[in-house]
């Protein structure tokens, strides 16, 4: 199994929830985040040492699937967050060792 992370403008949230569901997902974490890209911030130097400034809001969806779900998700998720402008986020993936479905206790795909 896997967990596909992604970052996402926030008026895009409705447009992804509709995809991920459209694929075959029946859950997903979202939570509010901020952060910058290349263009999202200015650079300061403090004591001699560069930072960035200037967070910019975002909605991370955290998604876990199947290993075969992974690329069409992925897909679902792209086609739905892109603005095709500065800003429109990033989607990783990482494996996943173990689910558990807290009322039942199954562990594994049948978790999910
Ligand atoms: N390397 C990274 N690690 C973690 N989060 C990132 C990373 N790069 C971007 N993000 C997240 O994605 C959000 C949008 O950044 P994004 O990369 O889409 O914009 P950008 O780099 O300014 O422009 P571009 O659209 O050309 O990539 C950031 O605010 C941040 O939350
Ligand atoms: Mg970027």
């Amino acid at each position: 199994m896997k967990i596909v992370t992604a970052v996402v403008k926030p008026f895009k949230l409705d447009e992804v929830k509709t995809a991920v569901k459209d694929v075959g997902i029946t859950g997903m974490t979202v939570t509010q985040a901020r952060g910058f890209g290349h263009a999202g911030g200015h650079i300061e130097i403090y004591r001699g040492k560069e930072y960035e400034f200037d967070f910019v809001d975002k909605i991370r969806v955290e998604i876990i699937c199947t290993d075969e779900l992974v690329d069409t998700l992925i897909d679902a998720i792209v086609q739905a967050a892109r603005t095709d402008t500065i800003g429109d986020g990033v989607a990783w993936v990482t494996d996943i060792e173990h689910v558990v479905r807290i009322r039942t206790n199954e562990r594994g795909p049948s978790a999910l």
